[in-house]
């Protein structure tokens, strides 16, 4: 396989580089139209991107590697269901969960779109009957609260958009998320939901992730214990996976179960039938409406140029960032509380995508592959780490995230002043403070260095006019392909994740080892052993 870092493309990049990056200070004067040149709309979102470290030459240099890496090509393999995922052998059609009636998709040869309506229709048959009472529990009461069990791909998604559309939801039908198989998580659900009004969508992929299982498994005891009995799992459980022999040998009724496919990667998942709790707290017609937005940006990214791109403009910019100026991470900050775990959303997205370290075929890359992506909504992050990203020795690249309606009642202008602080952290980003300004501004020669500001703090601001089913939708999508056009250029499998395996291999181990009645013999290096006597001793046990 060729390394893109043997093309000219990337020496191109690499003597921009070392010429160092554009002063934003000198570009804004420079050039008066470049706000405007470098501000983009992909669906409701305007996304502009001229606070980057880039000149239109880097740019395009830019362009030209991620044709070269066969972005365009690979944007059509996968509308195309071609298995790009080839460790595991299998299509990457997530755009097919967005899919309108009557489009196209095909997993070898078969259309797929069908199936999706038809697992769509259930779902929302399915939220009809809970949203309306028709749904009953064991004892005959109408479900009050939704707990989604699953874990990772199986949870971010649903508790990320559950929260971001918290104005469509109603008190009336509330929605819990329990991931962790800490039993503290649940424990906290269990203490605040009714067993008789509650419904628990066990959600997995695999149906085999041990965290999900446990955690089901101890939602089943207390639901059994507190309501009679085994028949009351039929009315208190159903079941989100791709793995029916599973569902099944779990207790739950086959009926009751909701499909999706191997072609849906679980980071993938939140508008397939994962999004069911989602879709019971929101409604259907919210859940179709988000969908709509994810369908916007794919259609963005198919009728596009490249250039004007946006996901594939803000992948080509990170990689800029990660490979040429050598910057470790990525930020992303919403000036939203309803967007307060979008973060973590996009930390499994982009980190289980793009955390990779051979290509395709298996050699080792000569670069670096994803950065680590972090954040917290502002303006509460402005009074804790901003401080490093103004003043740090590490340019953290940042998106900020605003909206121009409000998320709440807004009769006193806390509104105008959360975009205001998302505007002004971006400008102080980029443009900073001299020392003569500081100087000038009477400040004291000793204070000086303390109180200048860099700048040249790299930001995109995303403007969307409101957070609703659709906008999300579309945030989700746009990130979907950005990290989709890191992964083309790094030649990497975005994929697959290898890389949570050994973990859980030993974990297995351990967990025999701990709960050991005897004292086990131990295999492992002398600090786990420690750890684990250490461990079992606390417990009691010997
Ligand atoms: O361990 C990582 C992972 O496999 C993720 O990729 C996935 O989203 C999560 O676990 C949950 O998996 P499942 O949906 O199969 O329970």
């Amino acid at each position: 396989m060729e390394s893109i870092t043997a093309t000219p493309e990337w020496a191109a990049l690499e003597a921009l580089a070392a010429a160092g990056p554009p002063d934003l200070r000198e570009a804004f004067d420079a050039d008066p139209g470049r706000a405007e040149r470098l501000t983009f709309t992909a669906g409701d979102l305007l996304v502009d991107l001229s606070k980057h470290l880039v000149t239109g030459e880097i740019v395009d240099a830019l362009l030209a590697l991620g044709r070269r890496a066969g972005l365009e090509e690979r944007t059509a393999a996968l509308f195309g269901g071609e298995h790009l995922n080839t460790t595991e052998d299998r299509a990457v059609l997530h755009p097919a969960l967005r899919a309108a009636p009557g489009d196209r998709f095909a997993d070898e040869g078969r259309d797929v779109v069908a199936d999706v309506h038809r697992v769509l229709d259930r779902m929302e048959a399915l939220a009809a009957r809970v949203r309306s009472g028709e749904w009953r529990g064991h004892t005959g009461e109408p479900i009050r609260d939704v707990v989604n069990i699953g874990i990772g791909g199986s949870d971010l998604g649903p508790a990320m958009a559950y929260g971001a559309l918290r104005r469509f939801t109603t008190p009336a039908l509330r929605a819990h998320f329990v991931s962790n198989v800490d039993p503290a998580h649940l424990e906290s659900v269990l203490a605040v939901t009714d067993p008789a009004t509650t419904l628990f969508v066990v959600a997995s992929k695999t149906f085999t992730t041990v965290e999900t299982l446990s955690n089901a498994r101890a939602a089943r005891r207390r639901v059994t214990e507190a309501l009679g009995g085994e028949d009351a799992v039929a009315r208190h459980f159903v079941a989100v996976s791709t793995n029916a022999d599973a569902v099944a040998a779990f207790g739950i009724d086959p009926e009751h179960m909701f499909e999706f496919w191997d072609w849906v990667g679980g980071r993938y998942s939140m508008d397939s039938a994962i999004g069911l709790s989602l879709m019971i707290a929101v409604g259907p017609d919210r859940f179709r409406e988000m969908l709509a937005g994810f369908r916007s940006i794919d259609e963005h990214v198919r009728e596009m140029p490249m250039g004007q791109n946006v996901p594939a403009l803000l992948g080509l910019i990170g990689v800029w960032y990660r490979d040429f100026l050598g910057l470790p991470s990525y930020a992303v900050l919403p000036y939203a509380q309803d967007l307060a775990r979008f973060p973590a959303y996009l930390q499994q997205l982009d980190m289980e995508s793009n955390g990779k370290r051979v290509r395709l075929d298996g050699t080792e890359v000569d670069l670096d592959t994803g950065p680590i992506v972090w954040g917290e909504p502002g303006t509460n992050g402005q009074h804790a780490f901003y401080q490093l990203l103004h003043q740090g020795t590490t340019v953290v690249p940042a998106d900020l995230i605003g909206f121009v309606e409000p998320m709440a009642d807004d009769d006193d202008g806390r509104h105008d002043l959360l975009v205001a602080n998302l505007l002004a952290q971006a400008e102080a980003l980029a443009f900073g403070k001299t020392p003569a300004e500081v100087a000038a501004a009477g400040v004291g020669a000793a204070l000086v260095p303390h109180r200048t500001f860099p700048g040249n703090r790299p930001t995109s601001v995303i403007l969307a006019p409101a957070l609703t089913p659709s906008v999300l939708g579309q945030l989700v999508a746009l990130y979907e392909h950005k990290v989709f056009t890191q992964g083309t250029v790094w030649g990497i499998n975005s994929f697959d994740q290898w890389g949570v395996e050994l973990g859980k291999e030993l974990a297995t181990t351990i967990a025999g080892e701990v709960m050991a009645a005897e004292r086990p013999g131990l295999d492992h290096d002398a600090s786990t052993a420690a750890l684990i006597r250490r461990y079992r001793e606390g417990r009691g046990r010997a």
